[in-house]
């Protein structure tokens, strides 16, 4: 009977969580990325106009602000925030307060939640804090109401990789500060801390050089861009391209990111990657130009050449880019660098010879190298594409894989950090699903269920070298992505899956767990205007079956939405076919039914129309 009463309590605490009582495991709580441990204890905490909010110093004052707000925005209540310690004994409480001495966590970003009948208690360093309000708010029901019972509990999470990443392609399509801002509020969200800023490319240099005004001026514009991949050959759109980001737009991407605990690393591609640099400064190539902005994607063969003049103007911009940035990295590119101009040029050649090296490839090591020495004289740390190893990885320098986990091995055997980023599962601009029934969709599929898959520590490397994976990170690059709208499609919710394999214990996750925490939150991406890619309604497979009658029994995949359903192969009717319970169909031997399926969510948007195939075979 104790137990009855308990149970009914912790239903309607946490409204719209199903667990069992007494069973106190995280993949419960639908918190992505999956916290460390989860402990459900006895009791709840009521949060109601009476509550009171105090934080203990000014970082966590910060935090208690954003819980403030969030609070009156989810309830409609405004707490009143008090700057100190608490009594004691007082009760009907949020605290916010460092982790005690004894418990300091060796890691920064690790944190505690403990919500008790007294009290809420958000604690650990001021990034700490913030995560466990992140946690916390994934905890608060849809619904506004005035008050809200919370279940007990006590959460203890650490992250598993330092570097949660996510990387953003604006050269060949340039994204607004107010899209950045959004894709940064969904990272805070899922507690991702980098924002790789892929800033210069072939189709478009896009950051303000005060030094080098023709950068933006010539840099950032192309006469127009290529259509799709089908026309052959290229097809321009006739429409010029381009805008660029000023320094006061940087700092404030980088203001809004820090206030979210996001490091923001800048992008500079060198040697390749640089024909937009070259149509501004023809000088810095191997030949003399004239160059253009590129119209069209791909590798290109004008790149940098290792001149004194381009080494010069590659430690002005550094150090310009080095001031605005306060992150300890810069990335520097280092991919697809072809060295046909560097073996017919004299420059090279002569820098080749006075400096004992022995092919082009030592060369980019020998660039790569001076390159670092500049970074490295400001205090600060060289990334690149896993190319950088040819010829030779420059001291310091730390690797992201991206052509499979092979240079990531390599260069964590050498003893260097490593970003693990291999195309196979972190490239979201590959498709999603079978390319007839999705939105849009590119060449590869790496679906949900691949991303999450990913173990971003290589089995082949000892226990001592996977200590250099520093972390995960995915990568938009934007050439057949100009929209926000198509950004968002590719990004959500693989993200999801992706935060959760940069911050989640790999013996802990599972995706089909994954897939139901997942769940509510495609009502939250909704509420916050993410066009995300609507998942295949439960239930939609392929059937091989005897001839007869069959039942179709579908299930909406977001709450609220509404299905629409044809089976004679046309294009269901969002006026006459809505899908309201199991359908009875009839199963002919030797013939398929081409079952479609449209899902409408509350706010109107659909999802591609998605399908399955039923077979009628022998009985
Ligand atoms: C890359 O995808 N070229 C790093």
């Amino acid at each position: 009977m104790v137990m009855m009463v308990s149970m009914k309590r912790i239903f309607w605490s946490l409204i719209f969580l199903c667990f069992a009582i007494g069973t106190a495991h995280a993949q419960q709580v639908p918190i992505i990325p999956l916290p460390q441990s989860v402990q459900l204890q006895s009791g709840h905490f009521e949060l109601n106009a009476g509550t009171r909010i105090f934080a203990m110093d000014a970082g966590a004052q910060d935090n208690a602000r954003i819980l403030q707000q969030s609070v009156q925005l989810a309830l409609g209540l405004k707490l009143p925030l008090v700057l100190g310690a608490p009594d004691a004994r007082a009760k009907n409480l949020i605290v916010f307060a460092d982790a005690p001495k004894s418990e300091v966590a060796t890691n920064r970003e690790a944190y505690r939640l403990h919500i008790s009948p007294q009290r809420i208690l958000f604690e650990g360093s001021a990034t700490a804090q913030f995560y466990a309000v992140q946690s916390f708010l994934q905890l608060l029901p849809s619904k506004k109401s005035t008050a809200l019972k919370l279940a007990a509990l006590q959460i203890d999470d650490t992250p598993r990789f330092a570097w949660r990443g996510l990387h953003l392609d604006v050269g060949r399509h340039m994204s607004s500060v107010a899209f950045i801002k959004k894709l940064l509020d969904q990272m805070a969200q899922l507690k991702m801390n980098t924002f790789h800023w892929h800033l210069t490319e072939d189709q478009g240099w896009r950051i303000e050089i005060k030094r080098y005004p023709k950068l933006t001026q010539i840099g950032a514009y192309r006469k127009e861009t290529m259509k799709g991949k089908q026309f052959n050959p290229t097809v321009g759109d006739g429409v010029a391209y381009g805008g660029f980001y000023t320094q006061e737009q940087i700092k404030e991407v980088i203001a809004y990111a820090a206030q979210r605990h996001i490091m923001v690393v800048p992008e500079i591609e060198l040697p390749g990657h640089s024909q937009a640099a070259l149509a501004a400064y023809p000088e810095l190539a191997c030949t003399p130009g004239p160059f253009e902005v590129a119209t069209t994607w791909g590798v290109f063969e004008d790149i940098y050449c290792p001149s004194e003049a381009t080494f010069q103007f590659l430690e002005n911009v550094l150090t310009e880019v080095m001031d605005l940035f306060p992150a300890p990295y810069v990335h520097i590119g280092g991919d697809e660098a072809p060295k046909t101009r560097w073996k017919a040029s004299a420059v090279a050649q002569e820098v080749m010879r006075r400096e004992g090296l022995k092919n082009e490839e030592e060369l980019q090591s020998y660039f790569i190298r001076r390159v670092e020495k500049m970074i490295n004289s400001k205090g600060k740390r060289l990334i690149g594409w896993d190319e950088i190893l040819e010829g030779g990885l420059a001291p310091d320098a730390t690797v992201m894989s991206w052509r499979g986990e092979e240079g990531g091995i390599a260069a964590a055997k050498q003893g260097h950090d490593v970003i693990m980023s291999p195309t196979a599962w972190c490239y979201f601009d590959a498709g999603q699903g079978a390319k007839e029934q999705e939105m849009w969709q590119l060449e590869g599929n790496i679906t949900l269920e691949k991303v999450y898959s990913y173990d971003p520590s290589p089995k082949e490397l000892s226990r001592e070298q996977r200590h250099f994976i520093r972390g995960v990170q995915a990568n938009v690059w934007t050439e057949y992505l100009p929209t926000p709208e198509k950004i968002e499609y590719m990004v959500f919710p693989r993200l999801l899956a992706m935060a959760e394999v940069a911050w989640s214990v790999q013996s802990q996750r599972d995706f089909a767990q994954f897939e139901q925490r997942l769940s509510p939150h495609y009502a939250r991406l909704s509420r916050q205007g993410i066009a995300y890619r609507i998942p295949r309604p439960v239930g939609l497979d392929d059937v091989k079956s005897k001839a007869g009658m069959l039942t179709l029994t579908l299930q909406a995949p977001v709450e609220g939405s509404q299905l629409f359903v044809s089976v004679d192969g046309s294009e269901p009717d969002t006026r006459k076919s809505a899908y309201k319970k199991p359908m009875k169909l009839k199963l002919v031997r030797g013939k398929n039914m081409v079952v479609k399926v449209l899902t409408v969510l509350a706010d109107g948007r659909h999802s591609a129309v998605q399908q399955a195939i039923f077979s009628g075979v022998k009985k």
